[in-house]
């Protein structure tokens, strides 16, 4: 195999990371598990785990309740709220749980559904996971509400950024995008998105989902109306986050039953929640906080304007965003030199700012499953499929073939990892 030399800019200290993560410690026939499944789902680090166990040991409860372990749950989901206000740089009651993001999208659609009515527009895109798209086909169904689906180049999977800004008009109502693409990385220049749909007076929801993990995110600074995440995605438990405008949550008036509150956030958060999962998140949130606290920012600038926890948060997904950058550049280099390989996205070096480690390739001769699977047999984890991105798999004319095989790498991934990969994909372009 040829040698590419790994540059890293700005490193964290991968071992002192990789500690905290106990799920690292597994074998698979023999060889330490490799973690490519990460847009599926990230590990978690020791914090969330120990989190867990003692909301389990001190606090299992349901909430306010005049005891001891209900107080303890009321103060757990209030400072759960609190932890994501500070990644995200809103305010605590502009946050709402649920069961994940795909639930949760197709619970505020109805919301925001009643809201519009017949002729009103909503814009999608083919670059998006079906959660940002499925649930505004559902409500525009309902509510003879027009969709107009916007077009990605196939070349490099960007979004066709003059026919977004074309399709808006007055009767827009709300733009559905993603940051980041779950199935090829690309980012979205998701402020000039936002920038305007508001100059014709639409609403804009963003799927972070797979932006989340990867970089700071401000949704202050972006002004966008919704943000969606999943903390199984950001080395949490499995529940799903919506940021929304306290204004625009306030006028909202969600499927809910009667005796709960009609405040916000409470109003959107039906039913018991997963309590247990909040204090997880807690953790997930401290072992990131960890991470700024002991990392230096890699552009002082970006975390000037934050203080405290917040700056923490900023430092280390800064950081996060430097080093998984030259992780993508040796990642797509390496793929590059292995024959009958075909890349999807943006794939030059030069590109790496407008992408998150995140991969789709086939090989000729080879199902993706196929690919999978020889991976899977000497540990190395990830997809193949669609992943939910129904349809750009269609655009790329790879679904009816078994979609792609996904590499997504996250920052505690090592060149190292990258290595192994590549040598099992090379043996098989070879057979
Ligand atoms: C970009 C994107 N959006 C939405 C989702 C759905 O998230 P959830 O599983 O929390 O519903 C995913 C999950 O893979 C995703 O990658």
């Amino acid at each position: 195999m040829q040698h590419i030399p790994y540059i890293p800019t700005v490193a964290p200290d991968l071992a002192e990371v990789r500690a905290y993560f106990p799920s690292f410690e597994q074998q698979v026939n023999n060889h330490p598990i490799v973690f490519f499944d990460n847009p599926g789902g990230t590990q978690v680090p020791q914090q969330v785990i120990e989190a867990t166990t003692e909301y389990y040991l001190y606090a299992n409860a349901n909430t306010h309740g005049a005891f001891a372990t209900s107080q303890r749950t009321d103060t757990i989901i209030e400072e759960a709220r609190l932890a994501v206000a500070d990644l995200l740089n809103c305010d605590a009651h502009e946050v709402i749980f649920g069961a994940n993001m795909t639930t949760l999208t197709f619970s505020l659609s109805r919301a925001l559904g009643r809201t519009l009515v017949a002729g009103d527009e909503i814009i999608v895109t083919t670059l998006d996971h079906d959660a940002n798209i499925a649930p505004w086909r559902a409500v525009a169904e309902e509510r003879g509400l027009v969709i107009r689906q916007i077009d990605i180049d196939p070349k490099t999977c960007t979004l066709d950024m003059d026919a977004l800004h074309a399709a808006m008009n007055d009767r827009t109502k709300l733009v559905a995008v993603g940051y980041a693409s779950n199935a090829v990385g690309t980012i979205n220049d998701v402020a000039t998105i936002v920038h305007w749909a508001h100059d014709v007076g639409a609403l804009c929801w963003i799927d972070a989902v797979q932006y989340v993990p990867h970089g700071p995110v401000d949704v202050r600074q972006l002004d966008c109306d919704f943000l969606a995440f999943s903390a199984y995605k950001v080395f949490g438990p499995h529940i799903g986050v919506v940021y929304g405008k306290q204004a625009l949550l306030e006028g909202l008036r969600p499927y809910k039953v009667r005796p709960a509150s009609d405040a916000t956030p409470d109003k959107f958060e039906t039913g018991t929640q997963p309590h247990e999962l909040f204090a997880g998140l807690l953790g997930a949130i401290d072992y990131l906080s960890l991470l700024g606290n002991t990392h230096a920012a890699p552009t002082p600038e970006a975390a000037s304007d934050y203080s405290g926890r917040r700056r923490a948060l900023k430092i280390a997904m800064g950081s996060i965003l430097a080093y998984e950058r030259t992780l993508s550049a040796y990642l797509l280099t390496a793929l590059s030199l292995v024959p009958n390989l075909t890349l999807y996205g943006l794939t030059n070096p030069t590109d790496m700012t407008r992408r998150v480690p995140t991969v789709a390739l086939t090989m000729r001769d080879q199902t993706p499953r196929a690919l999978a699977e020889a991976l899977a047999e000497v540990g190395i984890c990830a997809w193949d499929g669609n992943y939910y991105a129904v349809e750009l798999m269609e655009r790329l004319g790879l679904e009816a073939t078994g979609g792609a095989l996904r590499l997504g790498l996250t920052h505690y991934n090592t060149p190292e990892e990258i290595d192994r990969c590549i040598a099992v994909l090379s043996q098989l372009s070879r057979a």
